[in-house]
């Protein structure tokens, strides 16, 4: 059994999965641990005691503390050392740089990190140089890299089976780092590096410091990929179209539905060729969570890679950092 504290105790540690259906997959760190069945929360830390009590008696976790400190206190007194072997990380995202610092005086063999890793990408280098100097691994939340569909189209496009991408469209809102980060890297996944070449007018529609920012980028293939922003106020909005040689591919509502549209001859014009009737498929999005966590398992007791670690969040994180450098400073444009 792998030893596992949990850092913040809201929605995405295990609020999403309050009233889970037996059998349904989880969408939290603590329904994956549970449903994986080789992990023991033993620990969490949640300032609201309300919530704190209400998660602990959720996930039948023994011990609860307002704060790390009050938990490194606790633990001085009772003179245990080391007694954590993952330490999820699930607070608000202006908190991560802080928790993630003490996660690491307590020596766990991994953190599991949400996303994103902090706002600020010096902090979030920080963050994993540390990790990597203390030899701890470092696992981030960009969830979708656990996705089996993507990892089906990444090696479809890969292989060559959709032929050349002419171009790539994505929506998204709620901020450039908060959900574009997911996007940045979820596209860096499928096509590897991305440059920016051009900003829009920033979109503030969460928060005053993160809004999202329309972008168009280029990959090394020369291949645009053209980035339009939605309202957070509206609903949220996370969409892809590939756009390729042999048809169109889209992920929908955020990866809960995948369509595709083949090339075909005409039926109505001869000699030409258009695009097929949509086809709608269910996404494997709700996988995520619980092959983040086997992923975890595995590079704990066997040495694994992460299919998405500190590195990759950092790629991520830099386009994001130029993108709302280039939006929000008109001279940068
Ligand atoms: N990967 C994803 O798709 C995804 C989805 C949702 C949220 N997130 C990320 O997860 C993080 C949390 O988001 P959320 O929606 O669960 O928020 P939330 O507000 O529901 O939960 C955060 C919890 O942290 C607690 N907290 C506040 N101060 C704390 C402290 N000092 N110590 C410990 N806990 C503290 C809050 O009381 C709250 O219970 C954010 O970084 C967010 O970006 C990621």
């Amino acid at each position: 059994m792998l030893k596992v504290l949990v850092i913040g105790c809201g929605n995405i540690a295990g609020g999403f999965d309050a009233d889970i259906k037996a059998g349904a997959m989880p969408r939290t760190h603590a329904g994956a641990y549970a449903a994986q069945g080789q992990f023991s929360i033993q620990t969490c830390v949640e300032p609201d005691a309300d919530k704190r009590v209400v998660f602990m008696a959720r996930w039948g976790i023994p011990k609860g503390y307002e704060s790390v400190e009050q938990l490194s206190a606790a633990t001085v007194d009772a003179g245990s050392s080391s007694q954590f072997d993952v330490i999820s990380v699930c607070s608000p995202t202006q908190l991560h740089y802080e928790h993630v610092v003490q996660a690491l005086r307590l020596s766990p063999k991994l953190i599991f990190c949400e996303k994103p890793i902090c706002n600020d990408l010096t902090r979030a280098q920080d963050l994993v140089q540390r990790c990597n100097d203390q030899g701890v691994k470092l696992a981030v939340n960009h969830n979708r890299r656990w996705d089996p569909n993507v990892r089906q189209l990444r090696d479809q496009l890969k292989t060559g089976q959709w032929g050349q991408i002419r171009t790539v469209m994505g929506q998204y809102n709620k901020g450039v780092l908060n959900n574009g980060s997911h996007m940045i890297d979820l596209l860096q996944d499928l096509m590897g590096p991305l440059a920016v070449i051009d900003c829009g007018e920033p979109c503030f529609d969460y928060s005053t410091s993160d809004p999202s920012v329309p972008a168009v980028l280029v990959n090394e293939h020369g291949v645009h990929i053209t980035l339009s922003c939605g309202h957070a106020g509206d609903y949220s909005l996370f969409e892809m179209q590939f756009v390729t040689q042999r048809g169109v591919i889209a992920m929908e509502d955020g990866g809960l539905t995948w369509r595709t549209r083949l090339a075909a001859p005409s039926q109505q014009f001869s000699g030409y060729h258009e695009l097929s009737q949509s086809q709608f498929t269910a996404g494997s999005y709700f996988q995520t969570m619980a092959n983040a966590v086997e992923n975890i398992y595995r590079a704990v007791t066997d040495g694994d890679a992460l299919a998405s670690d500190g590195e990759s969040a950092l790629r991520a994180q830099l386009v994001c950092q130029q993108m709302l450098h280039q939006s929000t400073q008109p001279s940068a444009r």
